[in-house]
């Protein structure tokens, strides 16, 4: 265990796929927005706009519509994203994308703006951190649009207000890791990807 505890968390966090089915205390969830909103971005424009969803009926339907618009290859023996807990990729039989997740956060940016992308996952990190040191497990998924691509999903975007010049890029899962699936294992780190130049 390193000495700090914001190197502890980077070290802790682990993707969470599994939850508990209840609730994130207000508090916590208001802490890990405020992580959001303080999160570096670009040109100090502050264009990310978070969604929070914690209607289970929407969660359900837009985890489903995100399912049926992923589109990539599936996990092989050798070749999977975890074991302990598998993602929609490693189990085909899971038909919600979040996994069940009580409180969904989306995440918005500009559409015409270059660093869009990375001001989203500068925030989702920094929410991830905040999630984990208060003992509340995440996991960033990517292509947060694939969850608004039917009729459906549009309705909920107009129900939301969100302005019609930004997209999704991401969601956030976040909610309570049962104990027992509190701290999968990490993958074993590769080497050679630091170039001391
Ligand atoms: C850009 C990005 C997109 C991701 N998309 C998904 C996703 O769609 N579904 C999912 O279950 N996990 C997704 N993840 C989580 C990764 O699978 C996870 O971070 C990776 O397997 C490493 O595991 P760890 O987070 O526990 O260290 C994504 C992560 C990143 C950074």
């Amino acid at each position: 265990m390193a000495e700090n505890e914001v190197l502890n968390c980077i070290m802790h966090r682990r993707s969470i796929r599994r939850f508990e089915d209840r609730q994130l205390e207000e508090n916590q969830l208001q802490q890990i927005l405020e992580a959001g909103l303080y999160a570096p971005s670009a040109g100090g424009r502050q264009g990310v706009i978070f969604a929070v969803s914690q209607n289970k009926e929407v969660n359900e339907k837009l985890g489903r519509i995100k399912r049926a618009n992923s589109h990539y290859r599936m996990a092989t023996a050798g070749n999977y994203i975890s074991k302990e807990q598998p993602s929609i990729a490693d189990d085909a039989s899971i038909t919600n994308a979040f996994y069940d997740a009580p409180t969904v956060i989306t995440i918005f940016v500009p559409k015409d703006f270059l660093f869009a992308k990375e001001d989203c996952a500068a925030a989702a990190e920094n929410m991830m951190l905040a999630a984990d040191s208060l003992g509340i497990g995440s996991c960033y998924l990517g292509e947060g649009y694939n969850a608004f691509a039917d009729q459906y999903g549009q309705e909920i975007l107009h129900k939301w207000n969100v302005r019609t010049d930004y997209y999704a890029v991401a969601q956030l899962l976040l909610g309570y890791a049962r104990p027992q699936d509190a701290h999968p294992t990490p993958k074993v780190r590769k080497e050679n990807r630091i170039i001391r130049a």
